[in-house]
């Protein structure tokens, strides 16, 4: 059995961050979501993986997981030219797939489960040809959903319907074998251009396959948005972070709630609530941070207080009272500006979003 994790596609829904760089690495709990997707694949035992990177990322993404050794899995790299589609992704991995059965994962999705035991039965019971897993949504006009029969085969799948059958949507988590191959061979690109993977397995079902399907009964969010992100990050710091100091807090901070601090890092005379996750080398001073927080390695906050937020690597946040509900990238700088007649003054790179109080 082996793993395809898709970490190629051109993000632009998360606008300006993927112009330098991969979705899939943007940090939840100050981790690349895609090193979740592969420790989740790596537990059920699948360690043999092909990571699907574009022309832009590759190499980025490249460099953040190298050979997969640090995951105790063996990686190799398939460069799709073009974001052509889900199914046209996997016929690129066709060599590398060869005649395996695989785990095809989105590299920019995250569920609060273990895939081990849906793993295990595609790989023991032969007699389906594929398996989806499945997730109830509210609005399932949004997304691809699943029209299931009463022994619990998928009958018909349809990407973002105006009359939903269901309202199970697929989890960008599917198990396939060597037919998907076939199926995605006879069929051709939709109305937007890409070779869609309900299509191939709506063709696999037409060609008399078998398609089993697995309730996801944990969270599962798609990191495609800033507000997913933020989710992602409080989903994640709720249900995952354990605390612990690393860094240094003087006697004039407190740190409650469940906080974890970086090497190298220094509270000085500031209130930490947790849930929070603290990077390396991070300085925070006069200040207050928290809850639902992460901030990235090298980030200095001084005097400003920063709330359920997700603050990259490097960046600067000085004298800011109350900065909420944020997204901020590498490197990035908030300050007040110099000017004494109440003008703002910005240097704001593309797509960005400034949303300032109207208080
Ligand atoms: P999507 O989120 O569906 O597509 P996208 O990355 O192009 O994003 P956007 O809609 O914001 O422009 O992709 C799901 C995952 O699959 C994501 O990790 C990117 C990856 N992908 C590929 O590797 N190749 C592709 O051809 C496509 C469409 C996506």
């Amino acid at each position: 059995m082996k793993g395809l994790v898709l970490a190629g596609g051109s993000g632009t829904r998360l606008r300006p961050l993927t112009y330098t760089g991969a979705k899939q690495l943007v940090p939840v709990a100050n981790r690349p979501v895609l090193f979740y997707v592969i420790d989740n694949l790596v537990d059920a035992g699948v360690t043999e993986i092909g990571v699907i990177i574009s022309p832009e990322t590759g190499a980025e993404i490249r460099k953040a997981l190298g050979d997969g050794s640090a995951f105790g899995a063996r990686l190799e790299y398939i460069l799709q030219d073009r974001p052509a589609g889900l199914a046209h992704a996997v016929a690129t991995a066709k060599p590398f797939l060869g005649d395996d059965d695989f785990v095809m994962y989105l590299g920019d999705n995250l569920i609060g489960m273990k895939i081990r035991e849906a793993v295990e039965t595609f790989r023991s019971d032969k007699t389906f040809a594929a398996s989806v897993m499945l997730h109830e949504v509210p609005n399932p006009s949004s997304f691809g959903i699943a029209e299931i029969d009463a022994s619990g085969n998928v009958v018909s799948l349809v990407e973002k319907p105006k009359e939903p059958k269901s309202n199970l949507a697929l989890v960008g988590i599917y198990l396939f074998r060597k037919s998907i191959l076939d199926a995605i061979a006879q069929i051709k690109p939709s109305t937007r251009g890409e070779l869609e993977i309900t299509d191939a397995i709506s063709k696999l079902i037409a060609l008399g396959g078998t398609v089993k399907f697995t309730r996801l009964t944990s969270w599962w969010l798609d990191t495609g948005k800033k507000d997913d992100m933020l989710l992602a990050n409080d989903t994640v710091l709720d249900d995952w972070l354990t605390g612990g100091i690393d860094g240094t807090v003087d006697a004039a901070s407190k740190v409650s709630g469940r906080v974890r601090i970086g090497k190298g890092a220094r509270v000085e005379n500031s209130v930490i609530r947790g849930p929070v996750i603290i990077g390396d080398g991070v300085e925070i001073v006069d200040s207050r941070i928290g809850p639902f927080t992460a901030i990235g390695d090298g980030v200095k906050v001084v005097r400003s207080t920063v709330e359920h937020s997700v603050i990259m690597a490097e960046s600067s946040i000085i004298d800011i009272p109350r900065l909420e509900d944020s997204l901020l990238g590498k490197r990035v700088v908030v300050r007040p500006g110099i000017s004494r007649h109440g003008a703002l003054s910005l240097m704001v790179g593309d797509d960005c979003v400034v949303e300032l109080s109207q208080d």
